[in-house]
């Protein structure tokens, strides 16, 4: 072999590698992919739904109250599932899904899905509780890359902090390959049983979107068939744009790929949230998207989309965003972009932008930030108990790395409390190659912005 031909091979074998080696998450007459979603009101439904090979046409899901007693399956109810045929990535698998009904809130059932032969384990979930019941939640940024051996420890740590999470929140950019059967596997296999005990509400980032040779933008062929998501949206977005009340919140998805590359969807997306937050009567009120009003990464900016959506967040006092995309961790209030800010009187949103796994973007210089990190995966947990919310970010050990509480009381304006005085250092280095990617003045104007500045 000549020298030109060695190298050709070993580049060859190093851009190949990675797809020579993902490993495949294949379907089985076994259940997999096991996810808890709604569709409905969470006091009284809960839908579930799973994968199997495609031969299986006929799987079942089983359900009962939780008993203290061994579960006998003579007392059970078996409903049949709806099922759907997908083919993506040279994988084809059947997704079942089953939504259970006229259930009693704050109550434990258990479930399971397959047939006989195949049964999954019994899991168990948890009906939402009445309307003024104090409850938690989990935030993740976008998981995204090296999903099995980075991001699970996050949700695993997430998970071992708050086992009775009431959901848990994906916002945006769950995989890194559109139409990646084994990203998608490794999705679900890092969220494993989890996904099967506590919903999940997830909205779409640029990375579960593709084109068509028309130009259209096209969502992961995934997404509706392993999440059963409300249908309260518009229908051109259904299961991507939509809400569900939970408790005293409100809990809100726009799909932002559709909003920042359309500007027909941007106007429906509009409407649609106008009056749905109109006519909400919820105490608490809190939107996701992918793509963030105020951009925590460096040289992005989605200036459309909050000239668009900034106002109505305003006019209706949306208490927190949650948003992902940079890759780094911003949280600040609702002043303009650029102006360090403290405004006791501001009613708009606390913007939070967030990222679970390990792909790391440089902070951006224009600081709009309270408090910033790079380099580091985090989770947030987000807690409603009455007139309080609590939010506190956390690393991948757990440790505190943000917080803060908003506090509406009947007939005062909402009050802001930064709690970032309890948590650690801010992480503000670097991320390792930057050295490569900006000037040494970039670097310089990084040092004043955030070493000294801060
Ligand atoms: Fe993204």
């Amino acid at each position: 072999m000549n020298a030109s031909k060695y190298i050709f091979t070993i580049l060859f074998l190093v851009a190949t590698s990675s797809t020579l080696f993902a490993q495949q998450f294949l379907p089985s007459e076994f259940p997999d992919r096991i996810v808890l979603t709604w569709s409905d009101d969470p006091m009284t439904t809960q839908s579930v739904t799973w994968r199997t090979s495609p031969e299986i046409t006929d799987s079942k899901a089983q359900f009962i109250l939780a008993p203290n007693t061994p579960i006998y399956t003579d007392s059970v109810e078996t409903f049949d599932a709806k099922t759907e045929f997908l083919d993506v990535d040279s994988v084809q698998a059947n997704y079942h899904s089953v939504t259970f009904e006229g259930l009693q809130p704050a109550t434990t059932y258990a479930y399971r899905v397959g047939k006989e032969g195949t049964w999954s384990e019994w899991f168990q979930f948890t009906t939402a509780p009445q309307k003024g019941t104090p409850f938690s939640f989990v935030y993740f940024g976008d998981a995204q890359n090296n999903l099995k051996s980075q991001w699970s420890r996050v949700i695993r740590q997430a998970y071992s902090n708050l086992p009775k999470a009431a959901f848990m929140l994906h916002a945006g950019d769950l995989i890194n390959r559109t139409q990646s059967d084994s990203e998608w596997g490794e999705w679900n296999y890092s969220g494993s049983f989890i996904n099967a005990m506590i919903p999940s509400i997830a909205t779409p980032g640029n990375h579960e979107y593709d084109r068509a040779e028309n130009g259209t933008l096209v969502l992961d062929y995934h997404w509706k068939k392993q999440f059963t998501l409300p249908e309260n949206g518009p229908k051109e977005f259904s299961e991507t744009v939509y809400y569900t009340d939970y408790s005293d919140l409100r809990m809100i998805s726009l799909n932002s790929q559709e909003i920042v590359l359309d500007e027909n969807s941007m106007e429906i997306q509009k409407v649609w949230l106008g009056k749905v937050l109109e006519s909400n009567t919820q105490k608490w009120t809190i939107i996701t998207f992918h793509h963030p009003i105020y951009s925590s990464g460096t040289g992005r900016d989605n200036k459309e989309f909050r000239e668009a959506f900034k106002p109505i967040f305003d006019k209706y006092k949306v208490d927190l965003v949650l948003q992902g995309h940079d890759h780094s961790y911003g949280r600040g209030r609702n002043l303009p972009s650029g102006v360090a800010n403290q405004d006791p009187e501001a009613q708009g949103p606390v913007y939070v932008v967030s990222v679970s796994g390990p792909k790391m973007y440089n902070l951006t210089f224009d600081k709009w930030m309270d408090r910033a990190a790079s380099n580091t995966q985090l989770y947030q947990i987000i807690s409603i108990e009455g007139d309080l919310l609590s939010y506190g970010a956390y690393t991948a050990t757990g440790e505190l790395y943000d917080a803060f509480d908003l506090i509406k009381a009947e007939g005062k304006p909402k009050e802001f409390i930064d709690r970032a005085d309890k948590a650690i250092q801010e992480a503000i280095e670097l991320t390792p190659g930057s050295e490569k990617k900006m000037t040494p003045e970039e670097m310089a104007e990084y040092m004043r912005t955030y070493k000294k500045g801060n």
